[in-house]
């Protein structure tokens, strides 16, 4: 995905074309633009200040207190390795460094392809199947260390909605 200023605006403008541009619409907007570029443009905050008359330091402000923004360009499928108590004790550890070893990026990071985003987060709510990963939006329970080749495979080159 081409993110040159030229692209970001042509398509900032549609995005906005969806909204009125009120300060209350700070947030709606923050996450119609995240699903459109799949990251927070650094081109993206300044135009969107301008639109809802919102200082650019609060932009960023807002943005950076929720943890769903992101402002660097994402992998395709994010792997989130649950850390959680249930998971810890059946061996997260492990199964997350495969998963870093695997990818050669470390927890937080993307892959050089943006094809994977890998994340460490606390309990996903499924302990019975701990360890849990949660690869998009499916679960993969009682995960092990040797699978995580397998699941990879599962994702290359294809997009979200193929899974
Ligand atoms: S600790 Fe992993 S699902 Fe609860």
């Amino acid at each position: 995905m081409s993110t040159s200023p030229e692209t970001v605006k042509a398509d900032l403008l549609e995005v906005f074309s969806k909204f009125k541009g009120q300060r209350e619409e700070l947030i709606p907007i923050l996450q119609a633009v995240q699903e459109r570029f799949g990251f927070l443009p650094e081109s993206a905050m300044s135009a969107l200040a301008r639109f809802t008359s919102v200082a650019e330091s609060r932009v960023y402000g807002a943005a950076t207190f929720y943890t769903q923004f992101y402002f660097a360009r994402r992998g395709k499928h994010t792997i989130k390795v649950c850390c959680g108590t249930a998971c810890h004790v059946r061996g997260a550890a492990p199964l997350l460094e495969a998963f870093e070893r695997e990818l050669g990026i470390e927890r937080g990071g993307t892959s050089n392809d943006f094809e994977y985003s890998l994340e460490r987060v606390a309990c996903v709510g499924s302990c019975a199947l701990a360890p849990v990963v949660v690869v998009d939006e499916k679960v993969y329970a009682h995960m092990k260390a040797k699978q995580v080749k397998d699941c990879l495979a599962d994702y290359k080159g294809k997009s979200r909605s193929n899974q």
